[in-house]
């Protein structure tokens, strides 16, 4: 065994052991051991410091290396490698065959995240759901790194997972349907193990057959941008997911109610009321919601594309609400149209909207009903007074009263009023606070604030109606 298999290998236990892989300066300190060479003489070939790996990393990894390979006996630097020699065997026999191997990725490529922060505390819960629930969804605004992370644990338990025999990756981008996408998975099942495939007619047969599959192996299946699924019109339909997709209802219900060892990932930017609903009575599911990148993590984004004047990149992180995609963008624009100076640009007191925030709005706003008239009434009412108000934030009693004093058809209770709060802070449309006397405040995030202002101002034309001027 040489030294960087001897890393790797402990790297494997590491992470059997406590769910994440060794820092590159741990790799150093275990290299130096393995080769009985001075801290000094390696860190003088890499950029720590020679008291940074002597000080802070080595006595760690030796406390943990201890509880790992020990086996009753201290580990040190000099005493490393001939204890790992010495359990080697036991120790290889302790790792399944699939941790040493490159599981097999089945379907699409995974989003690139060679480019990854933060993060933790997410993919040490994630990590933790996947193997004990059987549907898992993300759900968050665009950009904000649902599909990332996703690829980022697969990324790492491809490596060393003992949990999984295989990963599909499949986006749902496009809209199949149910009829569709079974077709597409079983295809991918049956490619992957180089067999024909004798595609049932009915879908009742097809999703049989698909649940077989999770059933004699432990898949770990990622089903992205699912929120192309809900094709309902939230005013009328009875299904969140439409006529022509209101089969995907049951299909979910069967993914968390049938027997089999599987894991199925959504990610959405709406929520799945039907997947929530059966968590809530104690079914294997579980939904999360996914928030921006906070403190250095979302920095770091900025970091990287050449920024000037600090100082006030926390004022951008906070705009943008850390979406890592906005704040991309962002920046890419500063560097474009600023010289990269981002006081010249806050300066402007503008706020720039990312194609994919538009997109996602444009399908909330306009026709297909995904937001129900009161949600949009609400979001109108809250950006035209936040805009010309100056405040920040509006009360929920000035909403009520805003509400109640509407001439409408109907009466709106309290009850739908507080329900399409609920909804549109599942979907990140709006943000509530708690003021210092208990009182709710509702705000909008700039980008959202910004679209429907624009939105309203324009809207006339496409038959929305502004309820201001009603
Ligand atoms: N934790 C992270 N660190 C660095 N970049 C990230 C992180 N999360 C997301 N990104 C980047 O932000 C962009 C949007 O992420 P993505 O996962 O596609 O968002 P979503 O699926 O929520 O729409 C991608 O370019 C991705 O690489
Ligand atoms: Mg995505």
């Amino acid at each position: 065994m040489d030294a960087k298999e001897a890393i790797k290998t402990m790297s494997e236990l590491v992470f059997a052991k406590e769910g994440r892989w060794l820092e590159e300066p741990e790799k150093i300190v275990l290299e130096a051991a393995w080769l009985d060479l001075d801290y000094k003489e390696i860190a003088e070939r890499g950029s720590y410091s020679f008291e940074f790996l002597q000080r802070r990393v080595a006595p760690q990894l030796w406390v943990l290396l201890t509880g790992i390979i020990g086996d009753g006996e201290k580990v040190t630097k000099k005493r490393l490698r001939r204890i790992l020699e010495k359990q080697m065997p036991d120790l290889r026999s302790g790792i399944s065959d699939e941790l040493s191997s490159n599981l097999a990725m089945i379907g699409g490529h995974l989003p690139n995240v060679s480019k990854f922060y933060g993060r933790k505390p997410e993919m040490a819960m994630l990590k933790e759901l996947v193997t004990q629930e059987r549907c898992v969804a993300l759900i968050g605004q665009p950009g904000i790194g649902k599909s990332a992370l996703i690829a980022k644990l697969i990324e790492v338990m491809r490596v060393a997972s003992i949990e999984f025999e295989g990963f599909i990756w499949k986006s749902v981008s496009y809209s199949p349907l149910l009829s569709e996408l079974l077709a597409d998975l079983l295809k991918l099942l049956a490619d992957s193990e180089n067999q024909k495939l004798d595609l049932p007619k009915s879908n009742q047969d097809r999703a049989l057959m698909f649940f077989k599959q999770l059933e004699l192996r432990r898949y770990l299946v990622v089903l992205d941008s699912t929120e192309a699924l809900l094709q309902g019109d939230r005013n009328t339909d009875s299904s969140p997911y439409g006529d022509k997709y209101a089969d995907y209802e049951g299909f979910f219900r069967s993914i968390i109610e049938k027997q089999h060892q599987s894991c199925v990932v959504l990610t959405s930017r709406e929520p799945f009321a039907d997947i929530t609903r059966l968590q809530h009575k104690g079914q294997p599911a579980r939904s999360i919601k996914i928030e921006g990148l906070v403190g250095k993590e979302a920095l770091l984004i900025l970091k990287t594309q050449g920024l000037t004047d600090e100082d006030e990149w926390g004022d951008l992180v906070e705009i943008y609400r850390g979406n890592p995609l906005s704040l991309e963008m962002v920046a890419q624009r500063i560097k474009n149209f600023f010289g990269g100076s981002v006081k010249q640009f806050l300066k402007y007191k503008t706020t720039l909207i990312t194609d994919i925030f538009q997109d996602n709005l444009e399908r909330m706003f306009k026709g297909n009903g995904r937001l129900t008239d009161l949600e949009k009434e609400i979001l109108t009412y809250l950006s035209g007074e936040l805009t010309t108000l100056p405040v920040d934030s509006i009360s929920f009693n000035q909403l009520l009263n805003h509400l109640r004093q509407k001439p409408n058809e109907y009466v709106i209770t309290t009850t739908e009023i507080i329900e399409a709060l609920e909804s549109l802070d599942e979907r990140s449309l709006i943000e509530r606070k708690v003021s210092a006397g208990k009182e709710i405040f509702l705000t909008l995030q700039p980008q959202v604030r910004k679209y429907i202002s624009i939105y309203t101002s324009k809207g006339y034309r496409d038959g929305f109606k502004n309820p201001k001027s009603a």
